[in-house]
């Protein structure tokens, strides 16, 4: 089932996924739910070599720091986890919330602006699964300081950073999540998430 095979990828093949993949996976995106159907996410191929290893670099630090605070018992099985892939995977995406878009006239972002930037989550979860269905690989790198990764890629200053992905072919596919594998979160069961007042 496409919802319990979708894992987030961090180990990927180089080879290069082709433009009309890479088109066909944007038009499936393009299709979420949005407010105000403002489609108020920019996706931002990052396609320069020295911008990919600064993202890189970015994170890698970011993620040491991040350790830095954690207990000792923590930090050791934290530092054998990895958080990216963003020198392997053969595309690496930005994905930003236009904050100040006129698509869709302002309808319901007016009272609940956030609701902009839930839709991008929802374009990216559809790309997530179009792309599992294909047999391809994504993994959402949060591990980096939005305000950084605006100003490395020049985007527009009402543009703000949701995620950062890679996407490609995965090493080997799993339907257990990687961090569930490693000993660090296993999945809860549904019924701990669901209440009743
Ligand atoms: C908002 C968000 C941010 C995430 N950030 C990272 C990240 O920086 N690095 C990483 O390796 N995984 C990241 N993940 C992936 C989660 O670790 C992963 O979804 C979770 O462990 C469950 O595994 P699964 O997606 O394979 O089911 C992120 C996921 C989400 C939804």
């Amino acid at each position: 089932m496409l919802l319990a095979w979708r894992r987030d990828v961090r180990h990927f093949r180089r080879d290069p996924l082709d433009e009309q993949t890479v088109a066909e996976l944007m038009a499936t995106a393009q299709l979420a739910p949005s407010v105000g159907n403002s489609q108020p996410w920019r996706f931002v191929r990052v396609r320069s070599a020295d911008l990919r290893e600064a993202l890189a670099l970015h994170a890698d630090a970011e993620v040491t720091q991040a350790g830095e605070a954690m207990s000792e018992e923590r930090r050791a099985s934290y530092s054998a986890l990895k958080l990216h892939g963003m020198r392997e995977a053969p595309e690496v995406i930005a994905v930003f919330c236009d904050e100040a878009t006129p698509i869709g006239g302002g309808l319901g972002a007016a009272t609940m602006p956030e609701t902009r930037a839930f839709s991008v989550v929802l374009a990216i979860h559809t790309l997530w699964l179009a792309a599992r269905a294909r047999g391809l690989g994504l993994g959402w790198v949060s591990v980096v300081k939005a305000d950084y990764v605006a100003g490395l890629l020049q985007v527009p200053q009402e543009w703000r950073l949701i995620a950062l992905l890679c996407l490609g072919h995965p090493l080997e596919p799993d339907v257990v999540p990687e961090l569930e594998r490693r000993g660090w979160q296993a999945r809860l069961d549904w019924r701990d998430n669901v209440s009743e007042r």
